[in-house]
């Protein structure tokens, strides 16, 4: 029997993340914030003044990322960061705009599917079901309003103690909406098998019951 994979996909801020590492804690899963690799290799091309349209030398880059996740904390060339770190503004920004570039996909490509291992695996981002993991056991495709999503952010961002101005989030959330449902590749849409769940009136722990019991149903 293939290792078992939860795909979870959505739009930025659908709680993908908070609800992936929820279901993989329940199952004793590893997870896989496949968004952490794009906003890595945006952070190390800002850092090293690669543009941001430089597809050849940013799949480089994407290729070689000498990243390792140990402790809940993500290492990459002797720093250590936490999610948080990554998730400001610029880097999603940057992480969306080189997420467009197939180059930069296809070098990223192993790397994720190296993260499928027993006794399986939760993995979240915006192409998991549909390109990624085609074979995952169970699909789900995490929607929520876009005004409740701008509002989860915005509480997030306050909260991580990054300033932020809630009608700023709305505006950039749309930006990056129309950008990654709107790209060449792997452009976010639901995979045709994925179970679509909208969670705009549904609270974290009910969510996660939800993907729980579509497991429990699939397995
Ligand atoms: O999910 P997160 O907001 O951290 O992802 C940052 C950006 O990386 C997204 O806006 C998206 O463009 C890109 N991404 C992607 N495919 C994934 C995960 C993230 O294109 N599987």
């Amino acid at each position: 029997r293939p290792v078992p994979v939860i795909a979870i996909d959505g739009p930025t801020a659908s709680g993908k993340g908070s609800i992936a590492s929820a279901v993989a804690e329940a199952l004793g899963f590893d997870c896989l914030d496949s968004g952490v690799l794009y906003r890595l290799t945006a952070w190390a091309a800002l850092r090293q003044g690669v543009a941001l349209d430089d597809s050849a030398a940013l799949a480089q880059l994407a290729a070689t990322l000498p990243v390792s996740f140990a402790a809940g904390r993500i290492h990459l060339n002797g720093q250590s960061f936490d999610a948080a770190q990554l998730r400001t503004e610029a880097v999603g920004q940057a992480a969306s705009t080189i997420a467009a570039l197939p180059a930069v996909r296809d070098a990223l490509f192993a790397l994720q599917r190296s993260f499928r291992r027993a006794p399986g695996l939760v993995a979240d981002g915006r192409d998991m079901g549909t390109v990624v993991f085609p074979d995952a056991q169970l699909k789900v495709f995490l929607t929520a309003s876009a005004a409740s999503r701008a509002e989860r952010r915005y509480k997030q961002l306050i909260s991580q103690g990054n300033p932020a101005i809630l009608g700023d989030v709305f505006a950039e959330l749309l930006e990056r909406d129309a950008r990654d449902t709107q790209r060449a590749v792997a452009a976010l849409k639901p995979a045709a098998d994925a179970e679509l769940l909208d969670s705009t009136d549904l609270s974290l722990e009910q969510t996660v019951e939800t993907v729980l019991a579509l497991w429990r149903r699939h397995d």
